[in-house]
């Protein structure tokens, strides 16, 4: 069965242009309810904890110093099916190969500063928004 919950990252850049209330607005149109929510920044070392599972991949340097130049929004969700209604409301990570009507498609710059990140399992999920609330901070 799937879960009901997914984590959600509205990515430096797309903060830095001014996208995070029209951001916020597409999620919660979509049918998504805030549980958790701060805007805040993370250091290096809290972006590389958060990417590590992508520590061997090429574009890891640029993502993790990416994600930690400037603020960011850090937001858990609640839907049925969250994780991969969530994906499909997000888009493919290459702007250029996202739906028209998505997130990405109407504010990513590029595949790397791809304005917003989406859990990718139940068990992510749960990880991710571990990482960043605690229970006293989820209004479920
Ligand atoms: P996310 O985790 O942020 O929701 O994105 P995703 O599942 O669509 O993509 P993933 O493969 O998990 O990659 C994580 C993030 O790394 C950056 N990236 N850059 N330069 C590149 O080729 C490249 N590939 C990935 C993106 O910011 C991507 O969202
Ligand atoms: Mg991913």
């Amino acid at each position: 069965m799937s879960g009901n919950r997914t984590f959600t990252m509205i990515k430096p850049e797309a903060v830095a242009k001014g996208y995070a209330g029209k951001i916020l607005d597409h999620i919660i149109s979509g049918g998504f309810k805030v549980i958790a929510m701060r805007y805040t920044k993370l250091s290096l070392q809290q972006a590389m904890d958060f990417y590590s599972v992508h520590k061997e991949r090429g574009f890891y340097t640029e993502l993790v110093e990416y994600m930690s130049e400037s603020p960011i929004v850090v937001i858990a969700l609640e839907k049925e099916n969250a994780v991969a209604d969530f994906r499909t409301l997000v888009g493919a990570t290459d702007p250029n190969e996202s739906n028209e009507g998505t997130i990405r498609k109407r504010f990513a710059e590029s595949k790397a500063k791809n304005a917003i990140h989406g859990s990718d399992s139940d068990e992510n999920a749960a990880i991710e928004i571990k990482f960043h609330f605690s229970d006293n901070e989820i209004f479920a």
